[in-house]
């Protein structure tokens, strides 16, 4: 074990630290001239708007017919300071209410391949128009404002409004969904405490922020590593929001159980695909602790251990593999996971917004407190829910454990209590004593 108090320096881990979720950096850069050109920050928040121009009894079209004046609209330019006469347009009488998305890190990797799924409908379906509110830090203000006008160029019809700025308190306005994703990563010589408290300190702002500015029932999905403290964090510091409305994603992880190089191993050795795997469960933590659970997963139907005969297989290699993932990705390709991690994003909206298939279930980390399984409560765990499209879920209650599963579940379990016993500054609980186990880390730690 290593000790250490957030106010003293942090006693040394042994470990190795790779941290590869996107930046956000506080190093303050100057916005460039044509940046100050096209938006005008307010000298506060240095927050920028790109509208679309449509009044209430208006939808969107792709044909601009009027321009605005240039005066009154200078936070604005291109397409979205148009106005359209949209009254003629036959497929937009079927759209929903807009709905409002918040993204943290929204000049980073995971983000660029999210945005344009958000933007396109494939998350939210045909009728449904978004707004983005796009958030990032004075340092990637700029790369901001290009993934702004790649949104612009793509032509969305669904895309309704963007949004960028640095300061939540804007951004997070009336957000009904926040998918945060920015997080620091580790620096040279910094130790997993540290981490968890340069981190921690981001998502406590930006939990109050969406505390004061969101929907008072926002869906929020923290991506940032470590996400599931950050999200505790998050919820902790957002009172009016309810802690279910929290979750942690560990859908990469399941999608990674059920993927080819893992549970299709399963699969392959049960000669199927792997869209044969379902009731796949990862509990705990997204760190290397964490556990997927092959004793509730079925392959086509059946229990796994009826269809893989090799137990010790399963406990051990595909185990590892799957805790792993992430690190051997980065070992790879050099940075983290990117595009899978949305495409992970984009499942875990969607398994909120539709309902579950008959006696299937999907993983995500949401607070513990009322759980059924006797898991510790006050933390943010990976557990098996079920929704019925409405945003919410519930946790499905007839899974099984045997000693193998319980002792690792324990063990998640432990680290997450380590993880919140050094992030308690953060979260109201008093003064921060971290005694992280040595042995675990994050997916991408290797
Ligand atoms: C992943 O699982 O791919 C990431 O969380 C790894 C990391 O540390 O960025």
């Amino acid at each position: 074990m290593a000790l250490a108090e957030l106010s003293t320096s942090y006693t040394k881990t042994a470990t190795r630290y790779h941290f590869s979720q996107l930046s956000l950096s506080s190093a303050s850069s100057r916005f460039s001239d044509h940046f100050r050109r096209s938006f005008r920050p307010t000298p506060r928040t240095r927050n920028a708007t790109i509208s679309c121009s449509v009044t209430s009894d208006q939808v969107q079209a792709r044909i601009p017919v009027e321009a605005e004046s240039p005066k009154g609209k200078t936070e604005c330019y291109g397409v979205f300071c148009l106005t359209y006469d949209l009254k003629a347009e036959e497929e937009t009488k079927s759209w929903e209410k807009l709905v409002n998305i918040a993204v943290s890190g929204a000049a980073g990797m995971i983000s660029n391949h999210l945005l344009f799924k958000l933007a396109s409908g494939e998350v939210f379906g045909p009728n449904q128009p978004i707004a983005l509110k796009l958030l990032g830090s004075e340092r990637s203000i700029q790369a901001l404002e290009g993934v702004a006008m790649e949104l612009e160029d793509s032509l969305f019809p669904l895309l309704r409004e963007v949004r960028i700025g640095i300061n939540p308190y804007e951004v997070f306005q009336d957000a009904e969904w926040a998918l945060l994703i920015g997080a620091k990563p580790r620096g040279p010589g910094m130790e997993r405490a540290g981490l968890l408290d340069i981190n921690g300190q981001i998502f406590a702002e930006q939990g109050k922020a969406l505390n004061a500015v969101a929907s008072h029932n926002v869906k929020v999905i923290v991506v940032g590593n470590p996400c599931n403290t950050n999200a505790l964090i998050c919820m902790k510091n957002a009172p009016n929001i309810p802690a279910k409305n929290f979750h942690a994603l560990t859908r990469l992880d399941e999608n990674r159980a059920k993927c080819q190089q893992l549970f299709l191993q399963l699969a392959l050795k049960a000669g199927v695909f792997y869209d044969q795997v379902s009731n796949m469960t990862i509990w705990g933590n997204h760190s290397t602790t964490q556990v997927p659970d092959f004793l509730n997963a079925r392959i086509s139907g059946l229990p796994v251990k009826e269809v893989i005969k090799d137990h010790k297989w399963l406990e051990e290699e595909f185990t590892e593999m799957v805790q792993k993932r992430g690190g051997v990705l980065i070992q790879k390709w050099g940075r983290s996971s990117a595009a899978s991690t949305a495409v992970s994003i984009v499942d875990a909206i969607k398994s909120l917004i539709t309902p579950t298939p008959e006696g299937d279930w999907f993983s995500s980390g949401v607070y513990t407190n009322g759980n059924p399984y006797g898991i510790v409560e006050d933390i943010v765990f990976s557990m098996p829910c079920r929704s019925k499209g409405d945003g919410d879920y519930e946790l499905v209650k007839d899974v099984i454990f045997d000693d193998y599963l319980l002792k690792r579940i324990r063990k998640t379990e432990a680290e997450l209590l380590a993880e919140k016993r050094c992030v308690a500054h953060l979260t109201g609980e008093g003064i921060a004593y971290c005694d992280l186990p040595e042995d675990t880390m994050l997916p991408g730690e290797m």
